[in-house]
């Protein structure tokens, strides 16, 4: 049985060969844990959930149920990629919820950040809650806790407290990667098959694009930032930024600019980009993007993105600044 503490003897995983070790070993321990049991998964197609899904698929293959959550703020292409990847590929039992409307009419007019990280948080529990309680005879639930969620109490994925699910949705946890740090996990991933955009992909916050909607979401602003974030993202890949740069996103701001457009003046949003490297978030620089790329980006950026007529880049550290904009 695994305990909660890395032995200090234990191998950092470096290699494909450590990786199969660990892989063979993992699916050993979830087999004697669950037998035939079956498992829950929600699977964010961030790199934890997805190497989490992935080895699972191996060690029960349909007796793991994977839920994938569209709240709406997911990047573009994201769910069509969990849904290829896991359904088509690894012929997962997948359940795609897509659940846009909800998040967004909850949203509605709530300006304040926290307030909406909560609206998030607390309805994504109540989707997967639904989903949860159609599916019959499950008892247990994985979940993508790596080790410095387990180091920082405080971590994002709540560990031994269920994500906050009710009483009578209690499950006995299986959390294949709990003692790996994350390019332990990546390197996993990579053994298990799965594509370089999932087991590279850059840190992506739950909320989403939620926080990079600045301010009360709207559906044009929204969509102006998803497509913002395509075209920046497709640019970095193109010119060897991707898996250079630590984190790059575009955020969009709820004011209005005046422009001119065909000799008139129309008012449009701006489009802010931000790329920042860092080692562990808690302070953060700022990468020093070709200003040729840069103004190639903002010309796609005002040709393709409807709502927008101006592109700025954050200069700004963290600290003062923090790296995601609300
Ligand atoms: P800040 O903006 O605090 O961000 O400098 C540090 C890192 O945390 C990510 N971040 C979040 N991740 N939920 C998450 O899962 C959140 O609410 C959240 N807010 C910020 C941010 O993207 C950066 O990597």
């Amino acid at each position: 049985m695994q305990t909660d503490k890395r032995p200090d003897d234990m191998k950092r995983i470096t290699t494909e060969a450590l990786a199969k070790e660990f892989i063979d070993e993992q699916i050993s321990a979830i087999r004697a844990q669950v037998g035939n049991g079956k498992v829950l998964l929600a699977l964010s197609g961030g790199v934890d959930s997805s190497v989490v899904a992935a080895l699972l698929i191996k060690a029960i293959g349909a007796n793991l149920v994977c839920v994938h959550v569209n709240h709406g703020l997911l990047r573009k292409g994201e769910p069509e990629q969990v849904i290829e990847v896991f359904r088509n590929r690894m012929k997962a039992n997948l359940v795609y919820v897509d659940a846009t409307d909800r998040f967004l009419d909850k949203l509605a007019g709530v300006a304040e950040p926290e307030k909406k990280r909560k609206i998030i948080g607390a309805e994504f529990i109540r989707v997967f809650e639904e989903e949860a309680r159609k599916l019959e005879g499950i008892s247990f639930l994985a979940q993508g806790t790596i080790y410095p969620d387990i180091l920082e109490s405080d971590g994002v994925k709540a560990h031994h407290n269920v994500g906050g699910l009710p009483e009578d949705l209690q499950f006995e946890l299986v959390e294949p990667l709990k003692l790996l740090f994350k390019d332990e996990v990546r390197v996993v991933g990579k053994a298990l098959g799965l594509p370089d955009e999932m087991v590279y992909r850059q840190p992506f916050p739950g909320p989403g694009l939620g926080v990079r909607c600045l301010g009360a979401i709207t559906r044009d602003r929204l969509e102006a930032v998803r497509e913002s974030d395509a075209i920046l993202r497709e640019e970095f890949a193109k010119n060897g930024l991707q898996g250079k740069v630590w984190q790059y996103f575009t955020a969009i701001p709820d004011f209005k600019s005046v422009g001119v457009r065909d000799g008139k003046r129309v008012e449009g949003y701006p489009v802010i980009i931000r790329a920042v490297n860092t080692k562990d978030a808690m302070t953060a620089t700022v990468e020093n993007v070709p200003f040729e790329l840069l103004q190639h980006i903002t010309d796609r950026i005002l040709k393709e993105v409807k709502g927008v007529n101006r592109v700025l880049y954050d200069l700004s550290p963290k600290p003062v600044a923090t790296i995601e904009w609300e």
